[in-house]
């Protein structure tokens, strides 16, 4: 059976069933949130980055990611999208960056942002972000499939 290859579902369901596999082997907490961002990346190309950021009080902090290195590896609650998902306790989803105010630029070349709230035992302790160079690269799909991923991960985010 084949599938066309820019069908976007089922190549979530190819990330999800490879990340719930890795989760399955023992490793560490970063190990294995590192593999799930390199796997979304691998079966998902237009998550160019792709990274948890940790709460830790009233701070987020850079845990593992994949893609260019960036100088937010700490970002405040109620900065940037990323401080703003957790200040308004919401998922972001940012159709364009340059529509946006208090955005902080890993790169210049991003275009569109994609953050999703990490939450344990009905807390936030983190996000998964994403970006693209593509405006409008992100959806509610990403946002669902995101969602998932993100309560995969929730346990996982504690110990880091
Ligand atoms: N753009 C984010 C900062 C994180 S980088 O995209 C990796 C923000 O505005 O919070």
């Amino acid at each position: 059976m084949s599938e066309p290859a820019n069908d976007t579902p089922a190549r979530w369901e190819r990330a999800m069933a490879a990340i719930r596999s890795e989760l399955a082997k023992a490793r560490t907490p970063a190990d294995a949130v590192h593999a799930a961002m390199h796997l979304i990346q691998s079966h998902l190309p237009k998550y160019e980055w792709v990274g948890v950021y940790v709460l830790h009080g009233e701070s987020l902090e850079l845990g593992p990611y994949v893609g260019a290195a960036t100088e937010h590896t700490r970002i405040e609650v109620g900065q940037g999208v990323c401080g703003t998902a957790v200040a308004e306790g919401r998922n972001q989803v940012i159709e364009d960056v340059r529509e946006v105010a208090n955005y902080l630029a890993c790169s210049a070349s991003v275009r569109s942002e994609i953050v999703v709230l990490i939450r344990h035992e009905g807390r936030i302790v983190g996000q998964v972000d994403a970006d693209c160079d593509a405006v409008g690269a992100f959806g509610a799909q990403d946002e669902a499939y995101l969602e998932q991923v993100a309560a995969l991960l929730a346990p996982l985010v504690v110990r880091l």
